[in-house]
This record gives structure tokens, C-alpha cells and sequence, in this order.
């Protein structure tokens, strides 16, 4: 597969029409999927960062109109014809209002397709970088600096907002790098206490014999080193929010001092006996199970239902690849105006379908590391491009379905099972071309022959021994 092949969503519901095109358009170098109704359309840009799209804009169900705006509001730069009726210049005109590069008139020559699609692309490639900027993030996108529109995202903002307005505990669990402090900074901001401090504790960050003077603080002489008298942590959030990170990681002994905190809310500094009374909301995090915790006998029941009041879960980004194009439209625009001078930087649509093809075990955190350094391996040009990420994106392939590598105990065929992966992934390419043989082997790097000769040999079944 040529590595600057455009690929090119096709949407009409005209089976004729659309196959001829797609053909057409298949000779001419363009990797072309089809779509035949505006729903098939947008479940396939949830997960495809195409090149192109040109649609119809009178479809059944979901029309044209919705599937452009879908198209240009998740993929700014993706390039966008509509095909309109005969005497609808006014729905073609706002088509262009809403974004969309150009448009043909049903009916049409191919070759009057073909132009309009490539002085399309010859525009977006002379176009100046500013123009990707302008296309900024939407607040509703967005609270307090997180950022996604995926389903479980928007989901989250809702629940932030929600428990904000309480004063409950909180627990946030999540993989490393999801977001779980900007989360809780998220719902300090939205909640009646913002006026105040919020401070932020990282269990795992103090160790062990440090962390509850840390905490309660202490009065002179308490403990070796001990001068003078300080407030904690508590006391410093005093009306405001303590966030208690890792807090997976506590002692036995500090779980019981904080149960009695989150109970009574009353507490004593290290080496005082007078009592504390102070008002303060909770929300901890952690990455680790602590459900689990609980039954391994390592972390408290008590506790554990004491804090978990109200858990908010951080899907980890391999969960939600439709957030990754907007997260990287976020970090560029963050990033690059902190550059010495300011510099607006794009990324081209392959750099971003490696990226929504990789695994992401560092969650955001190493989505923003890779776009940093991506930016810095880019000095001088308006565009990244996959040879600006290191090795571990450049590899990740244009096939986000990970293969399932379970192993049973009793043991497997490998044959048989290699078999049913290679059958599966077939008529899934199949099913994406609508049967169309010649770009399904496209799609999977086969020779057309080779596609129709597995696929022969694998619906036979398993060969004889
Ligand atoms: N949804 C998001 N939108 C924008 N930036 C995000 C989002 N989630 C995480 N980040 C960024 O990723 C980085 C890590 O976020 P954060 O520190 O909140 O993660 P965490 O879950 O607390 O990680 P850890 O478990 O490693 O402490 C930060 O730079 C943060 O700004
Ligand atoms: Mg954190």
C-alpha cells in the first residue's frame, strides 16, 4: 500500500452510482470505502481518520448534511465534496459555509469528480497552516483543561459536573496518565468550594514515616527533626478539597487515622493531644485495584466504602481512540504557542491514524509526551509526519482490532486458530468493501488472487491432516 495513497470515504445510496465511482476512483490510486446510508457513514469516521470524504447530501435516515458536519467537526483538515441534485445550488452553497472544499452536480462525468477532487487537494496542500488553528476546540468539549468528545467522555463531564455541587467523597480510579488529577482539579473548579485551596497529597510520594506529619502536621519536638510547629496537609484545605493521591499506598496505621478523618472529621496533629475539627471534601485517587485491596486484606473494607462514596472511572485512551484527533489538535495548540516564537503546526491525516492505531499504555500523558517531541523533531515545517514519532508509533499498523492472544489452559490448535483469525479478518474487509474483492485485498496488503485463494481454501475448512 502506497504510504501516500489518500483514503477516501464514499457515501451514496445509489448502489450503482457509488461501485462505478469507487472503481474509478480505485484506478486512479485512491483507497475508497463505501457507505450507503449517513449512519454506515458515521460509524466509520468514528474510527477512521480518512484523507477525504465526498457524500451525497440527500440520504435517507442521517443525511449528507449531518454526515458532513460529523466529518469536519472530528477532522478539521479532512477534505470534504458534496454531491448535490439538480437546481440545489442553495443546499451546495451552504454545504460550503459549513466547511466542505467543493461539490458536483448529479449528474456528473467522473472526470468533472476527478477535478474537483484534485484541485481540492492541491488547495489543502498549498493552504496556510493557520487555518487548522482556527478550527479550535469547543468548550463543550472540554472542562477545566480535559478534553474529549467521545460517548464515556462526555458521560464523565456530566458526572463531574454533577458531584461537584455535592460536597461527597470521592474516589478516581484510572490507568496512569488518564487524567485523574485534572479530574479532581476539574471538580474542585465546578464545586461551592473553589474559592478556597485545593491541595493535592501524593501518598506515594513521601515516605512512609514522613507522610502522616505531612498530613496532620505536628508541633515541636513530635519527632526528630521536628523544630518547629507546622500544619498539614488537612489543615491547609481547610473549606476546600484535599486530594489524596495513590492512596493505595498508605500504611495500615495512616488507613485508620484517615478513616477517623473521613467519620468524625476531627483529627490531632503528631504529638498533640488537642483536637481538630476541620471541613474538608476528600477525593482520592488511585491505579490501583482497590477492590481487590479489600480482599487481599491490604487495604481496609472500611475505608475503601468510606472513600468510595461516589467512584469516577478514567477510561484509558485505547477505550476511546475517537478522542485521540481533538487531544492532538489540543496539545499542538497548547504546545506550539509555547514555542519561542509561537508556531502553528499541523499533522497529516497518516500520523494520525498511527496514532489512533497505537496502544497508548501511558494514556494521555504519552500522547502529549509523543506530540512534544514530534513537534520538536518537526523544526522548520508546518506539518508532522509519521518520521517524526519515534519507533513504537511508527510501527503501530492501520488495524486498531487487537488481536486476542488468549491462551486456554488445556492448550489450542495454532493451526486452526490462525485459520479462524485470517477467515474473521477477511470477511471484516469484505464486509468494509461491500464485497468488492479487488480493494479488500487492498486493504490487507494481498494480492487479489491470494485473497480469493484463502479465501477458498479457509471456507473449505480445516485441511485433512
Ligand atoms: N482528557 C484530557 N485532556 C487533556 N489533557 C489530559 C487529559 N487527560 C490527561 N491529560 C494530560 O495528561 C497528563 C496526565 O494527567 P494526570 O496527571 O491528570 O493523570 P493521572 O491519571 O493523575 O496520572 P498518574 O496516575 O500517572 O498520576 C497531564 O499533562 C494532563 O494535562
Ligand atoms: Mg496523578
Amino acid at each position: 500500500m502506497a504510504e501516500n495513497a489518500k483514503h477516501l470515504l464514499l457515501v451514496d445510496d445509489e448502489a450503482a452510482l457509488r461501485e462505478a465511482i469507487a472503481e474509478r476512483l480505485g484506478d486512479h490510486g485512491f483507497l475508497v470505502e463505501q457507505a450507503a446510508s449517513g449512519e454506515a457513514a458515521l460509524a466509520r469516521l468514528s474510527d477512521f481518520a480518512f484523507d477525504v470524504i465526498i457524500t451525497d447530501l440527500r440520504l435517507p435516515g442521517v443525511d449528507g448534511r449531518a454526515v458532513l458536519e460529523a466529518a469536519l467537526q472530528r477532522y478539521p483538515d479532512i477534505i470534504a465534496i458534496i454531491i448535490t441534485g439538480f437546481g440545489t445550488v442553495k443546499d451546495a452553497v451552504n454545504a460550503i459555509k459549513q466547511g466542505a472544499a467543493d461539490f458536483v452536480t448529479k449528474p456528473f462525468q467522473f472526470d468533472a469528480l476527478l477535478h474537483v477532487l484534485n484541485s481540492a487537494l492541491e488547495q489543502r496542500r498549498l493552504r496556510s497552516e493557520n487555518a487548522y488553528l482556527r478550527s479550535q476546540l469547543e468548550d463543550r468539549y472540554r472542562i477545566d483543561g480535559l478534553v474529549g468528545r467521545s460517548s464515556v467522555m462526555r458521560n464523565l463531564f456530566q458526572l463531574l459536573e454533577t458531584v461537584a455541587a455535592t460536597s461527597s467523597t470521592i474516589l478516581i480510579t484510572g490507568e496512569t496518565g488518564t487524567g485523574k488529577e485534572l479530574a479532581a482539579r476539574a471538580i474542585h473548579h465546578g464545586s461551592p468550594r473553589r474559592a478556597n485551596r485545593f491541595v493535592a497529597l501524593n501518598c506515594s510520594a513521601i515516605p512512609e514515616t514522613l507522610l502522616e506529619a505531612e498530613l496532620f502536621g505536628h508541633v515541636r519536638g513530635a519527632f526528630t527533626g521536628a523544630v518547629g510547629t507546622r500544619q498539614g496537609r488537612l489543615e491547609q484545605a481547610h473549606k476546600g478539597t484535599l486530594f489524596l493521591d495513590e492512596v493505595g499506598t498508605m500504611s495500615p496505621a495512616l488507613q485508620a487515622k484517615l478513616l477517623r478523618v473521613l467519620q468524625e472529621r476531627e483529627f490531632e496533629r503528631v504529638g498533640d493531644s488537642h483536637t481538630i475539627r476541620i471541613d474538608v471534601r476528600i477525593i482520592a485517587a488511585t491505579h490501583s485495584d482497590l477492590a481487590r485491596m479489600v480482599s487481599d486484606g491490604t487495604f481496609r473494607e472500611d475505608l475503601y466504602y468510606r472513600l468510595n462514596v461516589i467512584p469516577v472511572k478514567l477510561p484509558p485512551l485505547r477505550d476511546r481512540r475517537d478522542d485521540i484527533p481533538l487531544l492532538v489538535q489540543h496539545f499542538l495548540q497548547k504546545l506550539g504557542t509555547e514555542q519561542v516564537p509561537p508556531r502553528a503546526v499541523t499533522m497529516s491525516q497518516e500520523a494520525l491514524r498511527r496514532l489512533m492505531a497505537y496502544t497508548w499504555p501511558g494514556n494521555v500523558r504519552q500522547l502529549e509526551n509523543i506530540v512534544e517531541r514530534a513537534l520538536a523533531f518537526s523544526q522548520g515545517r508546518s506539518q508532522i509526519d509519521v518520521g517524526d514519532f519515534g519507533p513504537e508509533i511508527q510501527v503501530a499498523s492501520a488495524a486498531p482490532d487487537e488481536v486476542s492472544a488468549w491462551f486456554p489452559d488445556e492448550g489450542m490448535d495454532l493451526e486452526r486458530y490462525i485459520e479462524g483469525v485470517e477467515l474473521t479478518l477477511i470477511k471484516r474487509s469484505l464486509e468494509r468493501t461491500h464485497g468488492n474483492k479487488v480493494q479488500a485485498a487492498k486493504l490487507l496488503n494481498l494480492k487479489r488472487t491470494t485473497l480469493i485463494e484463502k479465501l477458498k481454501r479457509l471456507e473449505r475448512g480445516p485441511a485433512a491432516p
